[in-house]
């Protein structure tokens, strides 16, 4: 039976916030932002075990208590120069230490999406552990989107249609997001599911929200202390 594992890449500097501590260390209601996703993750019944890949140099980590965790929680200090060599480094370094076998799920979440629901965990969950290719959380584009020149005028307005933008986490079998991160090493790419399709598979796209936005800038961090101090004190 295959098992599923989370994974939160957290070896990020976070520099568009402008601080000095990485974004995922930020406070956000009492406790740094990443301890909200590892809660949602932990505290969910169908996941077996969360990996955290933290940069070499992380000096922050060890200063906080995580041991309400303990049962599901594994670091590895194997974070990479990007986001998908955060991830490939973290994939390797689980089946090595035997900790994951190649045909179980992966469930690779931002430490900057503190807001994630069990509810969406569970959808996500729900609608592809019978999917040959896997998925991510993904919101319909909304707004109307125009493309602009250099000096910010509109060059052209984009249609939307079937257009949505990608979330996390992203469920992909061990095996797969392996070898389709490896493959994409030269690309660039910012998501997992980018590294997928450059398989030439179609993850699947599965409904989710605008609460399980990724904290960027300073004013999300402001929203995101709403959403968890309502749903803490209802
Ligand atoms: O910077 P951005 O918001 O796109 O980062 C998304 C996620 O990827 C964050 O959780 C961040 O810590 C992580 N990341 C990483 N290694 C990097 C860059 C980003 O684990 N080199």
């Amino acid at each position: 039976m295959s098992q599923f594992f989370a994974l939160i890449p957290a070896a990020g500097s976070g520099s568009r916030m402008g601080n000095e501590l990485p974004k995922q260390y930020l406070p956000l209601c009492g406790r740094p932002m990443i301890y909200h996703a590892i809660k949602t993750l932990c505290n969910n019944r169908s996941i077996a075990g969360v990996f955290i890949v933290l940069s070499p140099g992380d000096i922050h980590w060890s200063q906080y208590d995580w041991s309400e965790f303990s049962q599901k929680l594994t670091v590895l200090q194997f974070g990479g120069a990007t986001r998908a060599d955060s991830v490939l480094n973290g994939l390797i370094a689980a089946q090595q230490k035997n900790l994951i076998n190649p045909q179980d799920w992966v469930l690779v979440h931002d430490a900057a999406r503190p807001c994630l629901t069990s509810d969406q965990l569970n959808k996500l969950i729900g609608e592809l552990a019978s999917d040959n290719v896997g998925g991510l959380l993904a919101v319909p584009v909304a707004d109307t989107l125009k493309r602009g020149d250099a000096d910010n005028h509109v060059r052209q307005t984009e249609s939307r249609d079937n257009l949505w933008q990608a979330q996390t986490p992203q469920m992909f079998r061990c095996e797969l997001l392996t070898r389709a991160l490896q493959n994409a090493a030269n690309m660039n790419v910012t998501d997992d599911a980018s590294a997928i399709e450059a398989l030439g598979l179609h993850p699947k796209l599965v409904p989710s929200d605008a609460y399980n936005f990724k904290v960027t800038y300073p004013q999300d961090l402001a929203l995101a202390e709403l959403i968890i101090q309502k749903r803490n004190h209802p």
